[in-house]
Protein backbone atom coordinates (compact mmCIF):
# COMPACT_ATOMS: atom_id res chain seq x y z
CA UNK A 1 0.00 0.00 0.00
CA UNK A 2 1.69 2.84 -1.36
CA UNK A 3 1.77 6.01 1.78
CA UNK A 4 1.96 9.88 0.08
CA UNK A 5 3.82 11.65 2.62
CA UNK A 6 1.72 14.69 4.03
CA UNK A 7 4.03 17.77 5.36
CA UNK A 8 3.70 18.88 9.36
CA UNK A 9 0.87 20.82 8.35
CA UNK A 10 -1.34 18.79 6.76
CA UNK A 11 -0.74 16.64 9.85
CA UNK A 12 -1.71 19.02 11.56
CA UNK A 13 -4.40 20.12 9.64
CA UNK A 14 -6.04 16.76 10.11
CA UNK A 15 -5.59 16.78 13.70
CA UNK A 16 -7.36 20.17 14.37
CA UNK A 17 -10.52 18.91 11.57
CA UNK A 18 -10.76 15.52 13.64
CA UNK A 19 -10.85 17.54 16.85
CA UNK A 20 -13.56 19.83 15.68
CA UNK A 21 -15.19 16.56 14.65
CA UNK A 22 -15.41 15.39 18.03
CA UNK A 23 -16.41 18.46 19.65
CA UNK A 24 -19.22 19.70 16.96
CA UNK A 25 -20.43 16.83 14.89
CA UNK A 26 -22.75 14.82 17.34
CA UNK A 27 -21.38 11.27 17.42
CA UNK A 28 -22.79 7.97 17.26
CA UNK A 29 -20.37 5.98 19.14
CA UNK A 30 -17.12 6.49 21.53
CA UNK A 31 -14.71 5.19 19.12
CA UNK A 32 -16.04 6.49 15.31
CA UNK A 33 -13.51 4.53 12.56
CA UNK A 34 -12.29 8.33 12.13
CA UNK A 35 -10.69 8.15 8.52
CA UNK A 36 -10.20 11.77 7.52
CA UNK A 37 -11.44 11.54 3.95
CA UNK A 38 -9.63 13.17 0.88
CA UNK A 39 -11.12 11.43 -1.75
CA UNK A 40 -12.70 8.29 -2.99
CA UNK A 41 -12.58 6.52 -6.45
CA UNK A 42 -13.84 2.98 -7.52
CA UNK A 43 -13.40 0.87 -4.45
CA UNK A 44 -11.38 2.98 -3.23
CA UNK A 45 -11.53 5.64 -0.21
CA UNK A 46 -7.80 7.98 0.12
CA UNK A 47 -7.25 9.56 3.47
CA UNK A 48 -5.74 13.12 3.81
CA UNK A 49 -2.55 11.16 4.68
CA UNK A 50 -2.47 9.41 1.30
CA UNK A 51 -3.62 6.27 2.95
CA UNK A 52 -6.04 3.99 0.83
CA UNK A 53 -8.18 1.50 2.25
CA UNK A 54 -10.26 -1.01 0.05
CA UNK A 55 -13.89 -0.37 0.85
CA UNK A 56 -15.72 -3.48 2.04
CA UNK A 57 -18.78 -2.11 2.88
CA UNK A 58 -19.41 0.32 -0.21
CA UNK A 59 -20.52 3.23 2.83
CA UNK A 60 -22.84 0.19 4.02
CA UNK A 61 -24.56 -0.54 0.87
CA UNK A 62 -25.02 2.71 -0.86
CA UNK A 63 -22.07 3.00 -3.07
CA UNK A 64 -22.93 0.21 -5.58
CA UNK A 65 -21.30 1.49 -8.57
CA UNK A 66 -18.18 2.23 -6.68
CA UNK A 67 -16.98 5.54 -5.24
CA UNK A 68 -17.57 8.78 -8.06
CA UNK A 69 -18.94 6.79 -11.03
CA UNK A 70 -18.37 8.96 -14.16
CA UNK A 71 -21.47 8.42 -15.51
CA UNK A 72 -23.60 9.75 -11.99
CA UNK A 73 -21.27 12.73 -11.61
CA UNK A 74 -21.96 14.03 -15.53
CA UNK A 75 -26.18 13.20 -14.53
CA UNK A 76 -25.56 15.44 -11.05
CA UNK A 77 -23.77 18.04 -13.22
CA UNK A 78 -25.93 18.58 -16.20
CA UNK A 79 -28.79 18.50 -13.18
CA UNK A 80 -26.97 21.32 -10.84
CA UNK A 81 -27.27 23.15 -14.65
CA UNK A 82 -31.02 22.87 -15.21
CA UNK A 83 -32.15 23.52 -11.52
CA UNK A 84 -32.33 21.95 -8.04
CA UNK A 85 -35.10 22.45 -5.49
CA UNK A 86 -38.17 24.00 -7.40
CA UNK A 87 -41.23 22.79 -5.39
CA UNK A 88 -42.40 20.52 -2.39
CA UNK A 89 -42.48 16.49 -3.30
CA UNK A 90 -45.36 15.55 -5.72
CA UNK A 91 -46.69 19.08 -7.08
CA UNK A 92 -44.57 19.62 -9.93
CA UNK A 93 -43.23 17.27 -13.17
CA UNK A 94 -40.02 16.81 -12.68
CA UNK A 95 -38.06 14.89 -15.57
CA UNK A 96 -35.56 12.69 -13.73
CA UNK A 97 -38.01 11.82 -11.00
CA UNK A 98 -40.91 10.81 -13.55
CA UNK A 99 -38.37 8.78 -15.55
CA UNK A 100 -36.80 6.87 -12.61
CA UNK A 101 -40.33 6.10 -11.63
CA UNK A 102 -41.24 4.76 -15.12
CA UNK A 103 -38.15 2.80 -14.83
CA UNK A 104 -38.32 1.35 -11.06
CA UNK A 105 -41.45 0.01 -12.19
CA UNK A 106 -40.57 -1.38 -14.97
CA UNK A 107 -38.23 -2.95 -14.13
CA UNK A 108 -40.15 -4.53 -10.58
CA UNK A 109 -42.84 -5.51 -12.67
CA UNK A 110 -46.11 -6.56 -11.46
CA UNK A 111 -47.70 -5.01 -8.82
CA UNK A 112 -45.60 -2.43 -8.26
CA UNK A 113 -47.09 0.73 -10.72
CA UNK A 114 -45.93 3.84 -8.79
CA UNK A 115 -42.91 4.83 -6.46
CA UNK A 116 -43.40 7.42 -3.60
CA UNK A 117 -39.66 9.29 -2.89
CA UNK A 118 -38.14 9.68 0.16
CA UNK A 119 -35.32 11.19 1.26
CA UNK A 120 -33.83 8.14 2.85
CA UNK A 121 -34.82 4.27 4.25
CA UNK A 122 -36.36 4.81 7.28
CA UNK A 123 -38.41 7.77 5.69
CA UNK A 124 -39.93 5.39 3.23
CA UNK A 125 -40.49 2.56 5.50
CA UNK A 126 -42.47 5.27 7.58
CA UNK A 127 -44.39 6.05 4.58
CA UNK A 128 -45.14 2.63 4.10
CA UNK A 129 -46.53 2.09 7.34
CA UNK A 130 -48.53 4.33 6.96
CA UNK A 131 -50.02 3.16 3.44
CA UNK A 132 -50.52 0.28 4.73
CA UNK A 133 -52.29 1.64 8.06
CA UNK A 134 -54.28 3.74 6.19
CA UNK A 135 -55.34 1.25 2.84
CA UNK A 136 -56.30 -1.50 5.56
CA UNK A 137 -57.57 0.57 8.19
CA UNK A 138 -55.53 -1.59 10.55
CA UNK A 139 -53.68 -0.63 13.37
CA UNK A 140 -50.76 -4.17 13.66
CA UNK A 141 -47.90 -4.10 12.22
CA UNK A 142 -45.36 -6.92 12.55
CA UNK A 143 -42.12 -7.57 11.61
CA UNK A 144 -39.03 -10.49 12.59
CA UNK A 145 -36.20 -10.77 15.36
CA UNK A 146 -33.07 -9.10 15.09
CA UNK A 147 -34.62 -7.27 11.62
CA UNK A 148 -33.71 -3.22 11.31
CA UNK A 149 -35.66 -0.86 9.69
CA UNK A 150 -34.02 1.88 10.35
CA UNK A 151 -33.97 4.66 13.68
CA UNK A 152 -37.10 7.00 13.33
CA UNK A 153 -39.68 6.00 15.92
CA UNK A 154 -41.74 4.07 13.63
CA UNK A 155 -39.30 1.97 11.76
CA UNK A 156 -37.44 1.64 15.73
CA UNK A 157 -40.92 0.00 16.78
CA UNK A 158 -40.27 -2.62 14.29
CA UNK A 159 -36.83 -3.22 15.08
CA UNK A 160 -36.05 -6.44 16.27
CA UNK A 161 -33.40 -6.45 19.07
CA UNK A 162 -34.65 -5.09 22.33
CA UNK A 163 -31.00 -3.10 23.07
CA UNK A 164 -31.98 -0.61 20.62
CA UNK A 165 -35.33 -0.31 21.02
CA UNK A 166 -35.60 -0.17 25.05
CA UNK A 167 -33.72 3.03 25.44
CA UNK A 168 -36.76 5.05 23.49
CA UNK A 169 -39.72 3.51 24.71
CA UNK A 170 -42.57 3.53 24.59
CA UNK A 171 -42.54 3.14 20.82
CA UNK A 172 -45.20 2.43 18.22
CA UNK A 173 -48.13 0.18 20.07
CA UNK A 174 -49.89 -2.69 18.11
CA UNK A 175 -46.43 -3.90 16.88
CA UNK A 176 -45.15 -7.66 17.28
CA UNK A 177 -41.86 -8.92 16.43
CA UNK A 178 -42.09 -12.77 15.41
CA UNK A 179 -39.56 -15.58 15.70
CA UNK A 180 -36.79 -15.20 12.23
CA UNK A 181 -38.44 -18.25 9.62
CA UNK A 182 -40.73 -19.76 12.16
CA UNK A 183 -43.61 -21.34 10.06
CA UNK A 184 -45.45 -21.89 12.94
CA UNK A 185 -45.23 -17.90 14.39
CA UNK A 186 -46.92 -16.76 11.61
CA UNK A 187 -50.09 -17.39 13.57
CA UNK A 188 -49.44 -14.11 15.13
CA UNK A 189 -50.25 -12.35 11.84
CA UNK A 190 -54.11 -11.81 11.54
CA UNK A 191 -56.80 -9.70 10.51
CA UNK A 192 -55.87 -6.66 12.79
CA UNK A 193 -52.17 -6.98 11.09
CA UNK A 194 -51.85 -4.15 8.67
CA UNK A 195 -48.66 -4.94 7.21
CA UNK A 196 -45.80 -7.10 8.32
CA UNK A 197 -42.01 -6.25 7.66
CA UNK A 198 -39.25 -8.08 6.23
CA UNK A 199 -35.77 -8.13 4.85
CA UNK A 200 -35.30 -10.88 2.74
CA UNK A 201 -31.66 -10.97 3.61
CA UNK A 202 -31.34 -9.80 7.01
CA UNK A 203 -27.93 -7.24 7.44
CA UNK A 204 -27.80 -6.11 10.24
CA UNK A 205 -29.16 -9.01 12.09
CA UNK A 206 -26.09 -11.07 10.74
CA UNK A 207 -26.85 -11.50 7.44
CA UNK A 208 -29.58 -14.41 7.47
CA UNK A 209 -31.25 -15.22 4.47
CA UNK A 210 -35.08 -15.82 4.63
CA UNK A 211 -36.05 -19.73 3.96
CA UNK A 212 -37.70 -19.13 0.55
CA UNK A 213 -40.38 -21.89 1.86
CA UNK A 214 -41.08 -19.60 4.55
CA UNK A 215 -41.68 -16.63 2.70
CA UNK A 216 -44.24 -18.39 0.59
CA UNK A 217 -45.78 -19.35 3.52
CA UNK A 218 -46.01 -15.61 5.03
CA UNK A 219 -46.73 -14.48 1.56
CA UNK A 220 -50.03 -16.74 2.07
CA UNK A 221 -50.32 -15.75 5.58
CA UNK A 222 -50.67 -12.32 4.55
CA UNK A 223 -52.66 -13.04 1.32
CA UNK A 224 -55.20 -15.01 3.42
CA UNK A 225 -55.58 -12.36 6.38
CA UNK A 226 -55.53 -9.13 4.07
CA UNK A 227 -52.57 -7.83 5.11
CA UNK A 228 -49.75 -5.96 3.21
CA UNK A 229 -46.58 -7.81 2.58
CA UNK A 230 -43.52 -4.92 2.80
CA UNK A 231 -40.57 -6.04 2.01
CA UNK A 232 -37.32 -3.82 3.56
CA UNK A 233 -34.61 -3.98 -0.14
CA UNK A 234 -32.84 -1.26 1.28
CA UNK A 235 -29.66 -3.04 1.59
CA UNK A 236 -30.54 -6.16 -0.67
CA UNK A 237 -32.25 -3.80 -3.42
CA UNK A 238 -30.55 -2.65 -7.10
CA UNK A 239 -28.06 -6.02 -7.67
CA UNK A 240 -26.78 -6.42 -4.13
CA UNK A 241 -27.92 -10.05 -3.92
CA UNK A 242 -26.87 -11.10 -7.14
CA UNK A 243 -30.34 -10.08 -8.83
CA UNK A 244 -31.98 -6.60 -9.15
CA UNK A 245 -34.20 -7.23 -6.07
CA UNK A 246 -34.42 -9.80 -3.57
CA UNK A 247 -37.40 -11.43 -3.59
CA UNK A 248 -36.81 -12.58 -7.51
CA UNK A 249 -34.85 -14.91 -5.80
CA UNK A 250 -38.19 -16.55 -3.62
CA UNK A 251 -40.69 -16.77 -6.02
CA UNK A 252 -43.05 -14.41 -4.14
CA UNK A 253 -43.76 -10.74 -4.54
CA UNK A 254 -44.18 -8.46 -1.81
CA UNK A 255 -47.52 -5.79 -1.69
CA UNK A 256 -44.57 -2.96 -0.96
CA UNK A 257 -41.05 -2.65 -1.73
CA UNK A 258 -39.05 -0.35 0.10
CA UNK A 259 -35.62 0.99 -0.95
CA UNK A 260 -32.40 3.45 -0.48
CA UNK A 261 -29.14 3.27 -0.10
CA UNK A 262 -27.93 2.15 -3.29
CA UNK A 263 -30.96 4.00 -5.23
CA UNK A 264 -29.45 6.99 -5.31
CA UNK A 265 -26.29 6.46 -7.08
CA UNK A 266 -24.64 8.08 -3.98
CA UNK A 267 -26.97 10.81 -3.43
CA UNK A 268 -29.56 10.30 -0.71
CA UNK A 269 -32.91 8.90 -1.75
CA UNK A 270 -35.28 6.29 -0.53
CA UNK A 271 -38.76 5.23 -2.23
CA UNK A 272 -41.46 2.78 -1.30
CA UNK A 273 -43.15 1.43 -4.29
CA UNK A 274 -46.37 -0.30 -4.83
CA UNK A 275 -49.56 -0.47 -6.67
CA UNK A 276 -51.97 2.50 -7.99
CA UNK A 277 -54.87 1.10 -5.23
CA UNK A 278 -52.41 0.82 -2.53
CA UNK A 279 -50.60 4.15 -2.80
CA UNK A 280 -53.44 6.05 -4.03
CA UNK A 281 -54.80 6.04 -0.03
CA UNK A 282 -52.04 8.82 0.49
CA UNK A 283 -53.27 10.91 -1.80
CA UNK A 284 -57.03 11.12 -0.39
CA UNK A 285 -59.07 11.79 3.19
CA UNK A 286 -57.14 13.95 3.74
CA UNK A 287 -55.20 15.26 0.62
CA UNK A 288 -51.59 16.13 1.36
CA UNK A 289 -51.64 13.87 4.40
CA UNK A 290 -48.04 12.31 3.40
CA UNK A 291 -45.62 14.86 2.24
CA UNK A 292 -42.39 15.74 2.21
CA UNK A 293 -40.48 18.32 1.09
CA UNK A 294 -37.50 17.31 -0.13
CA UNK A 295 -38.36 13.63 -1.29
CA UNK A 296 -37.39 12.69 -4.74
CA UNK A 297 -35.04 15.75 -4.65
CA UNK A 298 -34.27 15.86 -8.75
CA UNK A 299 -30.25 15.77 -8.02
CA UNK A 300 -30.58 12.55 -6.41
CA UNK A 301 -33.13 11.13 -8.66
CA UNK A 302 -30.57 12.27 -11.95
CA UNK A 303 -28.42 10.59 -9.93
CA UNK A 304 -30.22 7.32 -9.67
CA UNK A 305 -31.39 7.23 -12.91
CA UNK A 306 -27.71 7.23 -14.43
CA UNK A 307 -26.92 4.81 -11.64
CA UNK A 308 -29.49 2.34 -13.23
CA UNK A 309 -28.00 2.55 -16.62
CA UNK A 310 -24.61 1.77 -15.36
CA UNK A 311 -26.29 -1.65 -13.35
CA UNK A 312 -27.93 -2.12 -16.34
CA UNK A 313 -25.42 -1.88 -19.20
CA UNK A 314 -22.54 -3.14 -17.29
CA UNK A 315 -24.59 -5.75 -16.08
CA UNK A 316 -23.25 -5.30 -12.73
CA UNK A 317 -26.13 -7.63 -11.04
CA UNK A 318 -25.09 -10.80 -12.98
CA UNK A 319 -21.62 -9.95 -11.67
CA UNK A 320 -22.14 -9.53 -8.45
CA UNK A 321 -23.89 -12.79 -8.36
CA UNK A 322 -20.17 -14.10 -10.27
CA UNK A 323 -17.90 -12.12 -7.72
CA UNK A 324 -19.77 -12.97 -4.88
CA UNK A 325 -19.44 -16.69 -5.74
CA UNK A 326 -15.62 -16.13 -5.87
CA UNK A 327 -15.50 -14.01 -2.62
CA UNK A 328 -17.59 -16.72 -0.85
CA UNK A 329 -15.24 -19.33 -2.15
CA UNK A 330 -12.09 -17.31 -0.65
CA UNK A 331 -13.92 -16.76 2.49
CA UNK A 332 -14.96 -20.79 3.16
CA UNK A 333 -10.94 -21.46 2.60
CA UNK A 334 -10.24 -18.83 4.83
CA UNK A 335 -13.22 -20.85 7.50
CA UNK A 336 -10.78 -24.04 6.85
CA UNK A 337 -7.78 -22.42 7.86
CA UNK A 338 -9.05 -20.36 10.81
CA UNK A 339 -10.63 -22.13 13.68
CA UNK A 340 -11.81 -18.78 14.99
CA UNK A 341 -14.17 -18.73 12.17
CA UNK A 342 -17.37 -20.24 13.30
CA UNK A 343 -19.21 -19.48 9.68
CA UNK A 344 -19.46 -17.96 6.30
CA UNK A 345 -22.57 -17.41 4.56
CA UNK A 346 -23.90 -15.01 1.87
CA UNK A 347 -25.90 -14.35 -0.91
CA UNK A 348 -24.42 -11.78 -4.23
CA UNK A 349 -22.35 -9.32 -2.69
CA UNK A 350 -23.60 -9.05 0.71
CA UNK A 351 -21.21 -12.08 2.57
CA UNK A 352 -20.31 -12.51 6.54
CA UNK A 353 -17.98 -14.18 8.16
CA UNK A 354 -19.19 -15.29 11.92
CA UNK A 355 -16.74 -15.40 14.95
CA UNK A 356 -16.90 -17.65 17.83
CA UNK A 357 -17.01 -14.08 20.61
CA UNK A 358 -17.73 -10.61 20.07
CA UNK A 359 -14.15 -10.01 21.11
CA UNK A 360 -12.50 -11.92 18.36
CA UNK A 361 -14.68 -10.13 16.18
CA UNK A 362 -13.46 -6.27 17.77
CA UNK A 363 -9.92 -7.49 17.11
CA UNK A 364 -10.24 -8.78 13.67
CA UNK A 365 -12.37 -5.36 12.39
CA UNK A 366 -9.07 -3.34 14.15
CA UNK A 367 -6.54 -5.63 12.28
CA UNK A 368 -8.40 -5.62 9.22
CA UNK A 369 -8.65 -1.41 9.64
CA UNK A 370 -4.77 -1.49 10.27
CA UNK A 371 -4.08 -3.42 7.04
CA UNK A 372 -6.17 -1.08 4.99
CA UNK A 373 -9.53 -2.50 5.09
CA UNK A 374 -12.99 -1.14 5.53
CA UNK A 375 -14.98 -3.39 7.17
CA UNK A 376 -17.24 -3.63 10.57
CA UNK A 377 -19.71 -6.13 12.82
CA UNK A 378 -23.46 -5.98 12.22
CA UNK A 379 -25.83 -3.84 14.47
CA UNK A 380 -27.49 -6.47 15.59
CA UNK A 381 -25.05 -9.63 15.88
CA UNK A 382 -21.80 -8.54 17.13
CA UNK A 383 -20.02 -11.53 16.37
CA UNK A 384 -20.57 -10.85 12.63
CA UNK A 385 -18.54 -8.90 9.96
CA UNK A 386 -20.19 -8.21 7.06
CA UNK A 387 -18.82 -7.45 3.76
CA UNK A 388 -20.90 -5.49 1.35
CA UNK A 389 -17.93 -4.21 -1.86
CA UNK A 390 -18.71 -1.90 -4.48
CA UNK A 391 -20.73 -4.54 -6.88
CA UNK A 392 -17.58 -3.18 -9.29
CA UNK A 393 -14.93 -5.06 -7.34
CA UNK A 394 -12.39 -6.22 -9.57
CA UNK A 395 -11.11 -10.12 -9.08
CA UNK A 396 -7.67 -8.77 -8.16
CA UNK A 397 -9.39 -6.33 -5.41
CA UNK A 398 -10.80 -9.68 -3.80
CA UNK A 399 -7.77 -11.13 -3.83
CA UNK A 400 -5.95 -8.26 -2.32
CA UNK A 401 -9.12 -8.37 0.32
CA UNK A 402 -8.62 -12.14 1.05
CA UNK A 403 -4.43 -11.89 1.49
CA UNK A 404 -5.59 -8.98 4.25
CA UNK A 405 -8.52 -11.17 5.30
CA UNK A 406 -6.20 -13.64 5.87
CA UNK A 407 -3.04 -11.68 7.07
CA UNK A 408 -5.98 -9.93 9.85
CA UNK A 409 -6.88 -13.80 10.80
CA UNK A 410 -3.16 -14.76 11.43
CA UNK A 411 -2.52 -11.81 13.76
CA UNK A 412 -5.28 -12.81 15.54
CA UNK A 413 -3.56 -15.88 16.90
CA UNK A 414 -0.06 -14.33 17.66
CA UNK A 415 -1.37 -11.25 19.42
CA UNK A 416 -2.85 -11.94 22.76
C1 LIG B 1 -32.58 -2.94 6.02
C2 LIG B 1 -32.58 -1.48 6.34
N1 LIG B 1 -33.74 -0.81 6.29
C3 LIG B 1 -33.81 0.50 6.55
C4 LIG B 1 -32.68 1.23 6.87
C5 LIG B 1 -32.77 2.70 7.16
O1 LIG B 1 -32.21 3.40 6.11
P1 LIG B 1 -31.67 4.90 6.36
O2 LIG B 1 -30.43 4.81 7.17
O3 LIG B 1 -31.45 5.44 4.97
O4 LIG B 1 -32.75 5.64 7.06
C6 LIG B 1 -31.45 0.57 6.93
C7 LIG B 1 -30.23 1.31 7.26
O5 LIG B 1 -29.16 0.78 7.44
C8 LIG B 1 -31.39 -0.82 6.67
O6 LIG B 1 -30.25 -1.49 6.74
Amino acid sequence: MTRARPGPGARAAARALTDTFRQHVAQTSADPLGIVVARARGSWIVDVHGRRYLDLLSGMGVSNLGHGNAAVRRACRAQLDRYLHVMVYGEFVLAAQVQLADQLTTLAGHPFEQAYFTNSGAEAIEGALKTARKHTKRAGLVAFDLGFHGDTLGALSLGGNPRYRDPFLPLLPHTTILPWCDAEALRGIDRRTAAVVIEPVQAEGGVRTADPAFLRLLRDRCTQVGALLIFDEVVTGLGRTGTLFAFEQSGIRPDLLVLAKALGGGLPLGAFLGSRTVLGTLARNPPLGHVTTFGGHPLSCAAAVAALEVLTSRRLVARAAARGRTFLAGLQQLQQAHPVIRAVRGVGLLLAIEFRSPRATRRFAAACLARGLILNWTLHRDTVVRLAPPLTISPAEIRHALDALDSALRSLRTST
